[in-house]
């Protein structure tokens, strides 16, 4: 920030100007493996459905011909269960799928094999806090963390990554995330297309030199500010990509794994997105979306039907232009090939499942909502409520009781006369630990409406979520309850940088 008269128009990483570009590196010292365990909690006195263990190591990729691309990843193991309880995506970077069926037991053992500290999250599930890879949980390089818990979560996608705090945006943009499927009986028996049918596209976006090395260009202020930007897309850790399909019916997977950036996915040739789940699972009924916005950790299940394609013929998914950091051009997130062969599956219903919503007449705070407001405090820091991440601290309005149904009301303010940083306006992906909540109402003022309505009609609201973006200017209100576990968790912003900055807040559940 040199005095000049920063435009928004500058704000873009168009250039990534002064940035300090950090190059991971992959040579560090074999660590010699401690084999030191935490305390583990009674229910994994049981033994488990599912045995795996996740070791994050430093790697060598193939992305690109040529030079191979250090990476950090995570390595995974079946020790008990099916085969399948891993899938390790080919050529990527990203951690091995995990498969679990809702009700199972599943015990992980995590290996850091980093040379700095890290812990692994289960974004999305509702875990005890002790299974929830808070940052106060970090382990040294060599130590082992285990993980026991039960798979209470619907079907759905989920994900999992590193969270220790002020590295969690160097670490997962480093390559470590991957994905973890939940699967129950109810929605196999809805027959959606499954196996090779069911896909998941995982998007990210990422900056290499000329050497094929990572760039993690968030050295400068401004990129801070609005997190990183990424010029090339990856899908599952491959740029380029594209999906061969045959002429018939998916179930596309997606999950937005990008540090900062949003997508405002459409099909190319102007087709409706047909959408059947949010983050937390299926949806009651599939909506139709001209566009579908998917912010940072958010994840979208869409039917693809393909049958009606010529053979030979290319779909694209592409991201269109908006209002806000990465918007301002449409660009391809992925190519689809149709292949010859046709196949069949059974028609989309109009009914997938029943969910029970919690009802807002049984919120404890009906009248008065606990409200957060996310601001830029003095020293270009963004704060929830004033404040910035401490370890252990809970402040009086962060703590809730057990089995309470509360309104949580989350205000992006802009243009507060910070001088020149008043009108630093950027959308927050807002996050809570532990569970899935319901989103109520959003409230725009007219200052901000043009700039909302560039990405509004993209909102999936329904059904279940852990992640909703909260556009600069805007009220989201959500619907959340706090079941089964007292303790420690945490909400944040889902801009990695901005969480590594420290816009995070732990928040506690006491017992009722
Ligand atoms: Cu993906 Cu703390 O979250
Ligand atoms: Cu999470
Ligand atoms: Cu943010």
């Amino acid at each position: 920030m040199d005095g000049e008269n920063i435009s928004r128009r500058d704000w873009f990483r168009i250039a990534g100007l002064g940035s300090v570009s950090l190059v991971l590196s992959a040579c560090v010292p074999k660590q010699f493996f401690k084999g030191e365990e935490n305390l583990i909690e009674p229910e994994s006195l049981i033994s488990p459905d599912l045995e795996i263990s996740l070791r994050a190591v430093p790697d060598q990729i193939q992305i690109f011909p040529e030079k191979k691309t250090s990476v950090w990843r995570y390595q995974g193991e079946v020790l008990t269960g099916p085969d399948d309880t891993l899938l390790d995506i080919p050529g990527s970077y990203l951690g091995p799928i995990i498969q679990a069926n809702q009700g199972e037991r599943i015990r992980v053992h995590f290996l850091n094999d980093l040379p700095e500290p890290s812990i692994i999250h289960w974004h999305g599930l509702h875990v005890p806090p002790a299974a929830d890879g808070h940052p106060r949980l970090v382990i040294d390089p060599g130590d082992t963390y285990i993980y026991d818990f039960k798979v209470k979560d619907r079907a759905g996608t989920y994900w999992y990554h590193p969270h220790p705090h002020g590295r969690t945006g160097p670490q997962v943009y480093g390559g470590l995330a991957g994905l973890f499927l939940i699967h129950s009986k109810e929605e196999t028996e809805l027959g959606l297309p499954e196996g090779e049918f069911d896909i998941p596209l995982v998007i990210q976006d990422r900056d290499f030199n000329e050497e094929n090395q990572l760039v993690y260009g968030t050295g400068h202020m401004m990129d801070r500010m609005v997190g990183f930007l990424g010029s090339q897309i990856m899908i599952n850790g491959m740029p380029d990509y594209e999906l061969p399909v045959s002429r018939r019916p998916y179930r596309l997977r997606l999950l937005n794994g990008s540090n900062s950036r949003i997508y405002k996915l459409a099909w190319e040739d102007g087709t409706p997105l047909t959408v059947l789940g949010t983050d937390g699972g299926l949806l009651e009924a599939p909506i139709q979306k001209e566009y579908v916005t998917l912010a940072p950790a958010q994840r979208i299940e869409i039917w693809a039907d393909f049958s009606q394609d010529q053979p030979g013929s290319i779909k694209n998914l592409i991201s269109l232009p908006f209002d806000g950091y990465g918007g301002q051009a449409d660009f391809l997130v992925t190519r689809i090939k149709v292949g010859m062969e046709a196949g069949d599956s059974a028609p989309l219903r109009d009914q997938l499942v029943r969910l029970t919503p919690h009802n807002i007449e049984d919120a404890v705070n009906r009248n008065s909502p606990r409200s957060f407001l996310l601001n830029l405090a003095p020293g270009m820091v963004w704060t929830i409520n004033g404040r910035t991440f401490e370890m252990e601290e809970v402040a009086q309005d962060e703590v809730v009781q057990l089995n309470d149904l509360e309104i949580w009301e989350f205000e992006n303010r802009v243009g507060m006369g910070m001088g020149m940083m008043g009108g630093m306006s950027v959308p927050h992906p807002i996050h809570l630990h532990g569970l899935q909540f319901q989103i109520l109402e959003r409230k725009i003022p007219a200052s901000n409406r043009d700039g909302w309505n560039t990405l509004s009609e993209g909102f999936v609201d329904e059904g279940w979520h852990d992640t909703v973006l909260v556009y600069p200017g805007e009220k989201v209100k959500i619907l959340v309850k706090f079941d089964d576990f007292t303790g420690l968790y945490l909400f944040h912003c889902h801009n990695l940088e901005h969480e590594d900055m420290g816009m995070m807040r732990n928040y506690r559940v006491d017992p009722a």
